[in-house]
């Protein structure tokens, strides 16, 4: 598979701060990389800077080969969702879905019939007419996924985007989640406190702490090798118990 994405030495400080220190990472075409790391570590600032919300203070971002790092977000072809769905309120499912590809001269044509099939694919046909306060937060999630995947970005960046959500509806949309990069083949990236989620879903998983990369491999190198003690400490205790099962789980998903 071919790099899809290749940050390069990245570094972010805000005042004295060093919140990103030397970062170095590469995501292939059609990867799953989650992010995994204590609360105030830099996970959404890297998103952040993927996106062009927030300039690096040093390093660089190539995609498809080329560098990105000056490009202002809409030129970045980046996808996002967030714990919030940021639905727009006064609008549709529908017209939430179809406002960001009307506003696409290429996809103006075909606004109506894309949004439709994308509802489709999700399964939420029969709410396209309705409010998104309407919805339960598992189905405005899956708006915010349509509406995001509709715009066929490059790579879509997901910071926390079930941890609004129960249990349950978890379980269910993972899974979803999972089905529509399969079908769609898309890049993602995956910031998450859910460190089930994270071995669950990913090809591999970024395992940081204050501004550092401690590793980045699969769920199944991770458990087996441990970079370090940090890595030890903070995914193999937690998750210990729960692995044997999950483990099954992901190898099954590889073939
Ligand atoms: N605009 C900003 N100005 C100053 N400091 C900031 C800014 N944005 C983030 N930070 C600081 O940078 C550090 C990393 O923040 P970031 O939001 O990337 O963490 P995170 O890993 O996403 O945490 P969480 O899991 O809580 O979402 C934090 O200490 C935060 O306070
Ligand atoms: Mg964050």
């Amino acid at each position: 598979m071919s790099d899809k994405l290749v940050v390069k030495n990245l570094k972010k400080t805000f005042g004295k701060r060093e919140v990103l220190k030397d970062i170095n990472f590469t995501v292939k075409e059609g990867e799953f990389l989650s992010i995994l790391g204590p609360s105030g570590c830099g996970k959404t600032t890297i998103l952040r800077i993927l996106m062009g919300l927030e300039t690096q203070t040093a390093g660089e971002i190539h995609k498809d080969g080329e560098e990105i790092s000056k490009l202002v977000p809409a030129a970045r072809k980046m996808g996002f969702v967030f714990q919030n769905y940021a639905l727009f309120e006064n609008m549709t499912v529908l017209g939430n879905v179809e406002y960001a590809l009307k506003k696409r001269k290429e996809l103006k044509k075909d606004a109506r019939e894309i949004a439709e099939k994308m509802l489709d694919i999700v399964g939420l046909s029969e709410h396209k007419n309705r409010k998104p306060h309407k919805l339960s937060g598992g189905q405005q999630q899956r708006v915010a996924i349509a509406r995001t995947l509709a715009l066929n970005p490059d790579i879509i960046l997901f910071d926390e985007p079930m941890s609004a959500l129960d249990v349950d509806t978890r379980m269910t949309l993972r899974a979803e989640l999972k089905e529509l990069q399969k079908k769609f083949g898309t890049t993602m990236i995956y910031i998450t406190h859910d460190q089930e989620e994270a071995f669950a879903m990913s090809d591999r998983i970024m395992v940081m702490n204050e501004g550092i990369i401690h590793q980045i491999d699969t769920p199944k190198n991770i458990i087996d090798n441990p970079a370090d003690e940090y890595v030890e400490r903070f995914v193999i205790k937690n998750i210990k118990m729960k692995i044997d099962s999950l483990i099954q789980f992901v190898d099954t998903d590889k073939e």
